[in-house]
């Protein structure tokens, strides 16, 4: 990284790591740390420039210290400096002479300051830097007049950023001077207005106008620029000039996070690789364009310039050609919009498209064979939409031999080309969650062939590695569902009452997650998974661990929620030497058994997610952590002292009334005078 470059985010992390580490152990230059020509003094409490430093440096980081100016005299005895950077000080200003003799400085961080105090000295003394490449100004409370006189006159500027300010308003004047700027950050500032500020930028490459409040980009022409992020702002419109001729080069457009209604009207000719719209409002309106349907509906929306009434933007809104050029997309992220649907031959368009994600939208219908993606896909997300089946022919599925992420989960998807995934040569992740497919039977799938069909079949999808199948409703998994693959992950979570059978036997070798939640599996016999690191079976009243669980590898394992009262010592044990990660809560252990619980603490490797919600239950039914279960009096020990009392009284009892019966058998005299005494006793009338 440049070190123009360096970031107040960056520069925090540096620190961190340095008040971490023991400080150099050169007592001389003010505790600097000299590494060949750079000086590295941050965080010193320093208030002014330290003096003993080597007149030949080229690199000063003062960061982190206590300055508030930065006087006339500083850099005097330092000419050969090139960076300066003083980041998250309190300098209010630079006196107008301080660079006098700094001809050669290129890169100046000023990031968070209080600059907004002394804008006008400081101003005085950036244009003695004829030279200045790099500056940052980032988090100084500057507004829009304080940052058009600080930036007269930088002619040479070629990095700005100037995030974190209280800018309002860019126009011509803002960064007229700046002819050879080629990156710019106005992110986080309050811009709620462009107007033609970036006509003198031929240069401008970047420009990042991230959480602004812009409500539109109408007639964008910035032919050179090749990023473009918009992103959090309150963007409607995103509309370039119709009328160039020029091939834009544009390469990454950011929209996402903002009120779009419509797809961006991109420039007729670019070269635009990934553009990013999610969370906004797209949708496309091409069955509004029917003539017959609606005849009277608007077709044009016009937008005007109010300020010079030139360049109003006539948009014919249904109109295909305003989508503008996207033959070079490789990237279309449209996640959390509107979408219904493709316009005709749109996605045709994407000669290159690798990755489409459309996750939580309202897409209907999907017909991969109408669509024409193009071979290169690579990744595609139609999760969360209303597609209630997907079709497609033969010969678009083996197109798309690239495919390798398909995801089809909550859709409710009811129908699926029977062959999709042997078609696939690629597919290595199959997402199906939440459908209500089910796994043929071998009979099905030799009736339903080539058709679309209830049922999905897996035989042999050699390049499949992850199959999600969680929620579909699957009762029986047949025998043979899995033959012939690979999986190394397989999710059947959330399937209460699944019956699994012997089918994921023959995953054995080469399984490494199972997700068996929520299926009500009883015992399971997982002996023979040598490779298995992880697997879920919370939620499925398991009142015993299954055996062959100890001679698994296992990292992870969720056991949440099942009927364990116990974890039988030697489990404990061989567990504890392997696992990572274990999920216990929702289990009623009983407080007088838990012995486990400590063999997992004294395992240093071995955390307990939720380690202070694990309960058990006491003599009384009462819940206590299991941390605590040390301090709890147990039934155990209530027992006991219960059968020693049930034991000692009759004896004791038995013991104390012979003695008293043979002493008074023995003076009878004494017993019929007691007996007189107690039970003849004269009455009172
Ligand atoms: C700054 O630029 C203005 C014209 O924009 C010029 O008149 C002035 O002399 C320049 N000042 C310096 C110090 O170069
Ligand atoms: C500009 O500064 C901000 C905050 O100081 C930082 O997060 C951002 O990465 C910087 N931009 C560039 C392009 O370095
Ligand atoms: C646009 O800026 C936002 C905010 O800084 C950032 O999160 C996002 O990753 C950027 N987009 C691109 C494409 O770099
Ligand atoms: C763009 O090209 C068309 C024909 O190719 C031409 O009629 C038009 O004048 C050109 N516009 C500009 C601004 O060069
Ligand atoms: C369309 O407009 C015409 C006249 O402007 C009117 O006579 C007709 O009823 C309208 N049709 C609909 C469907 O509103
Ligand atoms: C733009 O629209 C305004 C408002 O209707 C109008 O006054 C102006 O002449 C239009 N300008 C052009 C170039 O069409
Ligand atoms: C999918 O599109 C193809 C080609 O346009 C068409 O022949 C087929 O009937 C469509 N399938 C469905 C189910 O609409
Ligand atoms: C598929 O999409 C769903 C919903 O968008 C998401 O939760 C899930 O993690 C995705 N699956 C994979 C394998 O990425
Ligand atoms: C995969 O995509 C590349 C271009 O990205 C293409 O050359 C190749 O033919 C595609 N493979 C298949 C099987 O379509
Ligand atoms: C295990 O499966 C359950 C049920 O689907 C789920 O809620 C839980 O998050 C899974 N556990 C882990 C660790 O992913």
């Amino acid at each position: 990284m440049p070190v123009h470059r360096l970031t107040p985010i960056l520069l925090c992390l540096v620190l961190m790591w340095r008040t971490l580490t023991p400080v150099s152990s050169h007592p001389q230059h003010h505790r600097c740390q000299l590494i060949q020509q750079t000086a590295l003094c941050n965080n010193l409490k320093l208030t002014t420039v330290p003096e003993g430093l080597p007149e030949t440096i080229e690199e000063l980081q003062l960061n982190y210290n206590h300055f508030q100016t930065l006087q006339d005299t500083s850099l005097l005895r330092y000419p050969s400096l090139t960076s300066l950077s003083l980041a998250c000080n309190n300098l209010k200003k630079l006196e107008s002479n301080t660079f006098q003799e700094s001809k050669l400085l290129k890169n100046l961080n000023l990031a968070n300051n209080s600059l907004y105090t002394g804008y006008e000295e400081t101003s005085l003394a950036l244009r003695k830097l004829p030279g200045l490449i790099a500056l940052d100004l980032s988090e100084n409370k500057l507004n829009d007049v304080m940052v058009a006189l600080l930036l007269q006159n930088l002619t040479s500027l070629e990095y700005l950023n100037l995030s974190g300010n209280l800018l309002q308003r860019v126009d011509e004047a803002s960064f007229s001077d700046l002819h050879l700027l080629k990156e710019l950050d106005l992110q986080r500032n309050l811009i709620f207005e462009i107007d033609n500020a970036f006509g003198s930028s031929l240069n401008l490459q970047r420009l990042n106008l991230a959480f602004n409040n812009l409500p539109c980009l109408t007639d964008f022409d910035m032919i050179q620029l090749e990023v473009l992020n918009v992103s959090h702002n309150f963007i409607e419109w995103f509309i370039s000039r119709q009328d160039l001729n020029d091939t834009f080069l544009l390469e990454t457009l950011d929209l996402s996070h903002n009120k779009l209604l419509f797809f961006p009207f991109l420039p007729s000719q670019s070269h635009l690789r990934n553009l990013y719209l999610s969370h906004n409002v797209i949708r496309f309106y091409e069955h509004l364009a029917d003539n017959v349907m609606f005849p009277n509906s608007t077709k044009t929306v016009e937008f005007y310039n109010f300020k010079k009434g030139i360049n109003n933007v006539t948009a014919q809104l249904w109109d295909d050609s305003l989508h503008g050029d996207i033959s070079s997309l490789e990237v279309l992220d449209l996640i959390g919009n509107h979408v219904e649907y493709f316009p005709q031959g749109f996605i045709q368009k994407m000669l290159t498209l690798s990755r489409l994600l459309l996750r939580t939208n309202c897409l209907r219908t999907l017909n991969l064979t109408s669509e024409q993606f193009s071979s290169s896909l690579y990744e595609l997300d139609v999760s969360n939409n209303i597609l209630n089946q997907v079709s497609a022919d033969e010969d678009t599925l083996t197109t798309l031999g690239n495919l390798t992420y398909f995801n089809l989960s909550l859709n409710g998807l009811k129908w699926l080309p029977l062959e999709l995934f042997s078609s696939l040569r690629s597919i290595r992740s199959v997402d199906l969650s939440y459908s209500n497919i089910d796994i043929c039977l071998s009979t099905e799938a030799e009736i339903s062939i080539h058709t679309n069909s209830t049922c999905v079949d897996w035989k042999n999808v050699i390049s499949l590695r992850h199959l999600y199948l969680k929620g579909c409703n699957l009762k029986i998994i047949p025998n043979t569902a899995f033959t012939g693959l690979s999986l190394t992950l397989l999710e059947l979570s959330d399937n209460p009452g699944l019956t699994v059978h012997k089918s994921i036997q023959s995953l054995s070798k080469t399984l490494q997650h199972l997700g068996l939640g929520n299926t009500y599996i009883q015992d399971i016999d997982l002996s023979h998974f040598q490779s298995l690191k992880s697997l879920n079976i919370s939620n499925n009243f398991l009142a015993n661990l299954p055996h062959s669980l100890q001679n698994l590898n296992l990292k992870v394992l969720d056991l949440r929620d099942n009927m364990l009262s116990t974890i039988p010592s030697g489990q404990a044990n061989t567990l504890a030497a392997k696992l990572q990660t274990v999920f216990l809560t929702g289990n009623p252990f009983n407080c007088c058994q838990t012995e486990w619980f400590r063999t997992f603490e004294a395992a240093k490797t071995v955390n307990m997610v939720e380690q202070s919600a694990i309960t058990c239950e006491d003599l009384y039914h009462r819940h206590n952590r299991v941390e605590n279960s040390q301090s709890i009096s147990c039934f155990n020990d209530g027992e006991s002292i219960l059968w020693y009392i049930l034991l000692f009284v009759p004896i004791v009892l038995f013991f104390t009334g012979t003695s008293i019966i043979v002493f008074l058998t023995l003076k009878p005299t004494l017993l019929q005078k007691s007996i007189k005494k107690n039970c003849l006793r004269p009455t009172s009338y």
